[in-house]
């Protein structure tokens, strides 16, 4: 894969907020963000309430500036062609606002002349008919549901076609039923190979949706694919269903090169380690010289949960470690 070719939809450079309230202390919202996010990549910034997520999201579609740090944005450089970011990119916000009197297609079409929609009838019927809102287009938006809101308000970022996505908590607030098809759009949206940075404190939605996942809590603490997050702060475990475990079996297995950790749970052996490719089958070969009865092998996946609360816990750590 050549890098060079990859254009940078967002490129942040030491990117910080700091809000200053009168006889307060200063609130540092966001500290020092550098990130980059590739064209067609699906990006999850992924942290607790009160992390900083919405801010730098207001930052990224220059609605409120930096107080220090540079940030681009579709090419545009934020701070200097402010109007243009605006008109280029879509924001789901976290709460978005409707007309709740109107219908639904009259609040698209409002946003569609905002934006200089060319072709506000055919924007907006597309959308209506993609979110499976048609048959409610006419209705108020105040007898709307939770979820068919939030689909409006989805539709209504789409409607100037952005290549650039922001989605702030998408799912935030939805029942599973909502929750579902909103993923499921947003699958949609990057099939079509959009690019989005999605915020969000969910994690299995993160993994599910996500390419690479920013973990940020005030700075950016780790950035990677669901995958690799996994392999770095746990290492692999893969687990052997034998028929029958012996204690003689297992010392031959601790001396191999590359085995971490070993650990018995039931019939089954919990070996941690880097290298699956190369030691799984140097452990099967002693296993069954032992004369082990191997049912089956599997890794052992752990859950975007466990490395999330992992690293917020080591970062709590070295905060007061100093
Ligand atoms: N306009 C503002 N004025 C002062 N403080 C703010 C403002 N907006 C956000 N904050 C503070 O900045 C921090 C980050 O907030 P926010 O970006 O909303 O976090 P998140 O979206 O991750 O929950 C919080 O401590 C919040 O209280
Ligand atoms: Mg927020």
């Amino acid at each position: 894969m050549c890098l060079d070719l990859i254009q940078e939809m967002i490129e942040t450079k030491d990117l910080t907020k700091i809000f200053t309230i009168k006889k307060a202390a200063d609130i540092p919202a966001v500290v020092g963000l550098t990130l980059s996010v590739a064209e067609g990549e699906v990006f999850g910034f992924l942290g607790p309430n009160g992390a900083g997520k919405t801010t730098t999201v207001r930052m990224l579609t220059s609605l409120i500036g930096p107080t220090s740090g540079t940030a681009r944005v579709n090419g545009f450089t934020v701070g200097e062609a402010d109007q243009d970011i605006r008109r280029s990119v879509g924001i789901l916000t976290e709460s978005p606002g409707m007309y709740e009197r109107l219908s639904a297609s009259k609040n698209l079409d409002i946003y569609a002349h905002l934006y200089d929609v060319a072709d506000v009838d055919g924007q907006v019927d597309k959308y209506l008919r993609m979110l499976g809102l048609w048959s409610r287009r006419d209705d108020p938006v105040g007898s709307f549901s939770k979820g068919m809101r939030q689909k409006l308000a989805i539709a209504r970022a789409l409607l100037h076609e952005p290549q650039l996505l922001f989605l702030d908590e998408p799912t935030s607030g939805l029942d599973p039923e909502a929750a579902r098809l909103v993923r499921s759009f947003i699958q949609e949206l990057r099939d079509q190979g959009r690019t989005i940075f999605m915020c969000t404190h969910n994690l299995n939605e993160a993994d599910r949706l996500c390419d690479r996942i920013g973990i940020f809590k005030s700075r950016l603490i780790e950035v990677d694919t669901p995958e690799n997050l996994r392999k770095k702060l746990f290492g692999r475990k893969v687990v052997f269903h034998l028929r029958e475990v012996h204690p003689g079996w297992l010392d031959p297995i601790r001396e191999l090169e590359g085995v971490l950790d070993l650990q018995i749970v039931d019939k089954k052996l919990v070996i941690a380690m880097d290298n699956p490719d190369i030691l799984n089958p140097q452990i099967i070969r002693a296993l069954v010289q032992s004369g082990a009865d191997i049912l089956f092998v599997g890794e052992l996946r752990h859950s975007l949960e466990d490395i999330y609360l992992q690293t917020m816990r080591d970062t709590a750590e070295e905060e007061v470690a100093g």
